[in-house]
């Protein structure tokens, strides 16, 4: 990454700092020779000040004008200032900005012990003379980009007390005498890429570690028994490594231990018991292969606060007694293969703030007094088989936030206070037996952070109540499935948030409310089998749609003329009363059905028309005749432009437009594959329209990519040879691309047509993945950036990202491109343009789109890439951008939605960055997706395979906040909150 390369206006500070004696001699001085002797002692008084008076300095006492000459640490010429002498013996420069080496002119500070450096942009080795800081006791350097071995001289500095190196690219070595720095009471290297290594058999000398943290640092092999011998260890980190064998029982003699980390590793085998372990208050033994069941003497830890076993294979009962335990506050057990029923006690001898037990086969009744210490914000219990009625103190819980019952067996009414908690930002009842009304007296006030409310699939009744529509953050409502009935609240403009409203399957009668068309985030409404009746308000066909389901009801007359698209074509069956002008609607044509009586007038106008347009037409032919004999209606008047030196003239083009070359047809023409030449060299021939005459449209689009493409000379956009006009035919003359586009390597049940010459069964590996998301991007970012205006290509996919022989990934299909900042221009775009799944959510309702829509095509065609999906698969009820966050708001890992085609072992963590990249991308709000610049970096970031991704994630660009507002909900796995390529 570039990092700073000239100095910023903070280095004099930093200058200032660490050669004190030089610098404020000299500025010093400079006072002296204009300024009387007072001005140089109240100059003093202030650095002291500045460095918070240390206690060291207390014996700087004022007592006449030249009294700080009596100072030892200064020395006066003629009662001036000529030198200043303090020992350095602490010197936290962390969190700044300092870029370079390793300031090695430190060694002059002889006397310090105290050396902080972290959150900097040092780069380069740890110099191997660092020892000549003899007096180190306490060496901070963490999340700098310090590469190389960790040198062996650090070993040498033998009083050292606190060593932290973590979050820094070290990508050789450490020296394994660290571990016989006896005096070392915290030991920190997470998240460095080190060369794979295992942890040494004994810790015999350790016997003052206190903190002891080596997360993500390519530990392999077993955790040694001998982990015991560290007996004053409080902490241990060793998660995120690929250990395997078992945790030894001997953790949990540590009668010290406080927080045990070991997650995301291969350990396996049952938990030992952890009688003697009584200070524990963290246990995260997460996502591992752990069996068996959860220890019973864990109900024992009167000191546990967070327990985290979630993503195991662990099965029998909760323990008992870990419901009674009085410190528990976060319970994480999701994702096991738990039975038995939940232990009633849990909440009623602690404050939980987070109780999670979901995916797992619980029975039973849900524990009455969660809420009971007044804490509980979230609540996951989804995908068990647990039954009876919700406790009704979970109405009185207002600090809930999060509440995820789905998929149970619960039955009776919701409880009455549910629907007035005031934090609650997700309410998810779906697949239960709940019975009852949605209330009246449900409020904005109340529901203000509600963002996702969903309760399909039960036996709710009554209407839907005007009141469920002042919530301004909903973005989900799903009451699909319900008995729901009434009509449909017309008041929605509240919903100024909603991207998903799904009322499908009830009763619901009354015509569709003509305000829906107005809702400025729709992209998927699902009203199907209700009773609704009347006409489909034109305003519906205002909206941009992923996803539309009007069918089995009663709607009838004619659709709105811009719903009439074939990725509609499902949308509207089964209402008898609704026509529609095009049969591939499926659906009855509307001028066979009714107005009978303009039919007679219609038949007329039709006959005069054809009988006007053949008198043209002859006309024309004649004066066509007359004017260019025996000329076909190519070579009337051929033009060809040429952008470049072409090895093949017109006539090589003009006599392989035949129907055998074609290779693939689009919206506004066919493509050929055209051999030019005796040698087999092959162009690619986007011919415009047939011989008809072009449209205002289509001479628009031929117009605009022929200025763009002319103009832009890129390794990654594809290149426009030359371009051929005649009066009734364009023909754009491409290089040709051998591995054709990126669809036909993606999705391998479409793969209908083979690409000539390429093995079928051949599939893209993840480094070329990755080399085809990198070339793309930087195509987009040139275009985005580096044009003499910015271009927004409006129309990016799969299929228009084509690839050479060698997998080098070119843009394509300017055709509904735009200079951005051509005035008079934003008029004519309001044609929608793009293709379905990939299409951001604003294009729906604004004409004044910006890059950002390119950027989530693009993240669409990156959630593509990493899970083998289609973007707008007609099988699933999603586009593909709302089931990656679905699929993460569900709590699943990310590991499980990508393609298995592709991921190993090595690459998930790549895999999984690229696929979280495409996330951000997605956002439903553009200003929150990240710049094709920004985009780019990060997958440069994620391809070097020398980068250490996790590094700085809490110091540059902490990117949650981003991933919760993107969507307006939050994130609900806490293991999220690690970005991993964060360096925007
Ligand atoms: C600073 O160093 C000088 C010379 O080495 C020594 O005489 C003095 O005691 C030291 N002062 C402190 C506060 O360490
Ligand atoms: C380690 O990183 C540095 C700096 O990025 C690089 O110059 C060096 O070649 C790398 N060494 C190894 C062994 O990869």
């Amino acid at each position: 990454m570039p990092r700073l390369t000239s100095s910023p206006p903070h280095i004099h500070f930093f200058l200032f700092f660490y050669i004190p004696s030089v610098v404020f001699l000299c500025s010093l001085s400079h006072v002296a020779k204009s300024q009387i002797q007072d001005q140089e002692q109240q100059v003093l008084l202030k650095l002291r000040q500045s460095w918070q008076d240390p206690s060291s300095l207390d014996h700087w006492v004022t007592s006449n004008p030249s009294s700080h000459c009596t100072w030892p640490e200064i020395t006066c010429q003629e009662s001036s200032i000529t030198e200043l002498n303090l020992n350095l013996t602490k010197l936290d420069l962390s969190y700044n900005i300092i870029p370079g080496e390793f300031p090695t002119v430190l060694y002059n500070c002889s006397k310090l012990v105290y050396l902080d450096l972290s959150q900097n942009y040092f780069e380069g080795p740890i110099p191997s003379d660092i020892d000549r800081m003899a007096n180190l006791q306490v060496l901070i350097l963490a999340a700098n980009s310090f590469s190389f071995d960790v040198p062996a001289s650090v070993v040498r500095l033998r009083r050292l007390r606190i060593l932290h190196l973590y979050m820094s690219e070290y990508n050789g070595t450490y020296p394994e005498e660290i571990f016989g720095l006896s005096d070392l009471e915290e030991l920190r290297l997470e998240y460095n890429k080190f060369v794979p290594s295992q942890l040494p058999q004994n810790f015999t000398v350790l016997k003052k570690l206190r903190f002891f943290s080596m997360a993500r640092t390519n530990l392999y092999g077993g955790i040694p028994e001998t982990v015991s011998d560290m007996e004053a260890l409080e902490h241990l980190d060793l998660g995120k490594n690929p250990l395997t064998g078992e945790i030894p029982a001997s953790i949990f003699a540590l009668r010290n231990l406080s927080e045990l980390y070991v997650y995301e590793t291969n350990v396996s085998g049952s938990i030992p018991q952890a009688v003697s372990a009584a200070n524990l208050c963290v246990i995260d033994l997460s996502y591992n292969n752990l069996t068996g069941n959860i220890p019973e003497d864990f109900g024992k830890l009167r000191n546990l606060c967070s327990l985290i076993l979630e993503f195991n294979q662990l099965s029998g009962r909760i323990p008992e007694g870990i419901g009674r335990l009085p410190a528990l506050s976060d319970v994480r057990l999701s994702k096991n293969n738990l039975s038995g029923t939940i232990p009633p006690d849990f909440g009623n001898f602690s404050p939980l703030r987070r109780f999670e037990v979901a995916y797992n086969n619980l029975t039973g009744a849900f524990p009455e007094q969660l809420c009971h210490g007044g804490t509980l914000s979230w609540l996951a219990a989804m995908d068990n088989n647990l039954n009876g009625e919700l406790p009704k103190s979970l109405g009185n819980c207002s600090t809930l936030s999060h509440v995820m019952l789905h998929n149970n067996g619960f039955t009776g009414n919701v409880p009455g206070g549910l629907w007035m908690s005031r934090n609650l930002t997700a309410l998810i009842l779906s697949g239960n037996g709940l019975t009852g009304e949605l209330p009246e007296e449900l409020t904005a006030s109340s529901w203000r952070n509600m963002a996702v409310f969903e309760a399909g699939n039960n036996l709710l009744s009554g209407t839907v109540p005007t009141e469920l529509t002042e919530l301004p953050k909903l973005t989900r409502l799903l009451l699909g499935q319900n008995e729901l009935s009434g009509i449909l609240p017309t008041d929605i403009v509240s919903w100024k948030s909603l991207t998903t409203l799904n009322l499908s399957h009830n009763n619901i009668s009354g015509p569709i409310p003509s305000e829906i068309g107005l809702l400025p985030e729709l992209t998927q409404l699902d009203l199907s089998d209700n009773q609704l009746s009347g006409l489909i308000p034109p305003e519906i066909g205002q909206l941009n749609l992923n996803c539309l389901n009007l069918s089995s009801n009663r709607l009838r007359g004619p659709i709105p003329a811009k719903l009439e698209n074939a990725a509609y074509d499902t949308s509207f069956l089964n209402n008898p009363g609704l026509c529609a002008s095009n049969s591939f609607m499926r659906i009855n044509l509307c001028n066979a059905q009714s107005h009978r009586l303009s039919k007679t007038n219609l038949t007329l106008i039709v006959i005069l028309a054809i009988a006007a347009a053949m008198c043209v037409l002859l006309v024309v032919l004649f004066t066509i005749r007359a004017s260019r004999k025996n000329r076909d209606w190519f070579d009337s008047t051929p033009k060809l432009t040429s952008f470049q030196s072409l090895n093949f003239t017109e006539s090589n083009i003009l006599s392989g437009l035949k129907e055998h070359n074609v290779i693939g047809s689009g919206g506004s023409g066919k493509v050929y594959r055209i051999i030019v030449n005796p040698s087999g060299d092959a162009v690619a021939v986007k011919r415009i329209w047939n011989n008809q005459k072009l449209n205002e449209k289509l001479e628009k689009q031929f117009a605009a990519e022929v200025e763009i493409l002319g103009n832009i000379k890129h390794r990654h956009i594809v290149k426009l040879l030359c371009c051929i006009s005649c009066e009734n035919s364009k023909l754009l003359v491409y290089e040709y691309m051998k591995n054709s586009s990126l669809d036909h390597w993606l999705h391998k049940k479409k793969r209908s047509s083979p690409i000539p010459g390429v093995a079928n069964n051949m599939i893209l590996d993840w480094p070329k993945t990755l080399q085809i998301a990198l070339g793309a991007a930087k195509g987009l970012c040139y275009m985005h950036n580096d044009c003499s205006s910015p271009i927004i290509h409006r129309d990016v996919k799969s299929s228009n990202i084509l690839l050479d022989s060698e997998f080098n990934a070119k843009i394509a299909d300017f055709g509904l491109a735009r200079m951005l900042a051509k005035p008079g221009e934003a008029a004519s775009m309001t044609a929608v343009a793009g293709s379905f799944g990939y299409l951001a959510p604003e294009y729906a309702h604004t004409t004044r789109v910006n890059e950002k829509i390119d950027v989530y095509s693009f993240g669409v065609v990156l959630l593509e890439l990493t899970t083998g999906r289609e973007a707008n698969d007609r099988d699933e009820d999603m586009c593909l951008a709302d089931w990656a966050w679905r699929h993460i708001q569900d709590g699943n890992p990310i590991s499980d939605a990508l393609d298995e085609d592709i991921k190993d072992d090595s690459n998930v963590d790549e895999i999984s960055n690229v696929f979280k990249l495409g996330i951000f991308c997605t956002a439903t709000l553009p200003s929150t997706r990240p710049t094709m610049k920004e985009v780019l970096q990060v997958l440069l970031k994620c391809s070097d395979p020398l980068y250490n991704v996790e590094k700085k994630s809490q110091h540059k660009f902490d990117v949650v906040p981003l991933l919760e507002n993107s969507k307006n909900e939050e994130m609900p796995r806490s293991n999220f909150h690690v970005l991993e390529c964060n360096t925007y």
